[in-house]
């Protein structure tokens, strides 16, 4: 793999005031809520390490403190923050990061976003694949959705495939299902190169009057710039943990695993779950 197309940083935008999660959003930052032992934003910074990332940058909002307080001396990693002031969109979020990445390429992975199964090699893994055989300025994870859902999503449109991969002509931010371009959602995991930051630069506000980083995707494919598509495979699942529903499901399914779910896996346990 060329050096120049190795990532070795990551920026974690956690700035999102998660209104759809209040009021336990009030008590804990969202990217905090526990999913069985671990905070949401741990599991993703332990999928990032397991993908050879060594640099880890949050971007936060200034009520947040509980992330760099709870991240001090992480082992195997180097971690800072920084806070955005004001929250103008996701496009804003990344472009704090500018100073960090400085002119290397380097990976975003959505605070809130989560995706299984957890063990590597994880499917954060491919985008970092993709970036480095094709000569893309952006890739990013899609996960097949119906176009009923497509409101919820940046929706985006192969024009070519390439073995696993997809080169991407059209990328739309939360269409409705006629305007939809394609089954494919963008599932937050992005690889870029810092050309994005003059993408974000130039973009205006879209879709709920915000910054949208789909809206600066596409201003690098306007310029010719190469753009790829990376698939989630087979059981490869996104969650996004913004709402209740999501956050009970994701939290069951990963307390699951923990030793100390089932009373049956443990000899001489005596309690016993009483979900009535
Ligand atoms: C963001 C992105 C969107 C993406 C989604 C997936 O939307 O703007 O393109 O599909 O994350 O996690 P948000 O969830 O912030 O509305």
């Amino acid at each position: 793999m060329s050096e120049a197309r190795k990532i070795h940083k990551a920026v974690i935008p956690a700035a999102g005031k998660g209104t759809r999660l209040m009021p336990l959003t009030k008590a804990i930052a969202k990217e905090m809520l526990p999913l069985g032992r671990k905070p949401v934003l741990e599991i993703i910074v332990d999928e990032l390490k397991s993908t050879g990332i060594t640099d880890i940058l949050f971007v936060i909002s200034e009520d947040k403190a509980s992330i760099p307080a709870y991240f001090k001396d992480y082992p195997g990693l180097s971690i800072d923050w920084t806070v955005q002031k004001e929250q103008t969109g996701l496009a804003a979020a990344i472009l704090c990061s500018e100073d960090y990445v400085k002119d290397e390429p380097f990976l975003v992975a959505l605070g809130d976003a989560l995706i299984t199964p957890l063990d590597p090699p994880h499917a954060t893994t491919r985008v970092l694949d993709c970036y480095s055989r094709t000569d893309a300025e952006c890739v990013v994870i899609v996960q097949s959705t119906p176009k009923e859902e497509s409101f919820r999503y940046g929706m985006v449109r192969p024009a070519r495939w390439d073995g696993q991969y997809f080169e991407i002509d059209l990328l739309i931010e939360k269409p409705s299902p006629e305007e939809c371009p394609g089954e494919y959602s963008i599932a937050g995991r992005y690889a870029f190169d810092p050309s994005i930051f003059d993408c974000i630069r130039k973009t205006l506000p879209g879709a709920g009057g915000e910054l949208q980083i789909t809206d600066s995707i596409r201003l690098m494919i306007d310029n010719g710039r190469p753009v790829w598509g990376v698939p989630l495979l087979g059981e490869e699942t996104r969650r996004d943990i913004g709402t209740f529903p999501v956050y009970y499901e994701a939290f069951v399914l990963l307390s699951r695993d923990d030793p100390d779910f089932d009373e049956a896996k443990q000899p001489g346990q005596t309690h016993k779950y009483n979900f009535r």
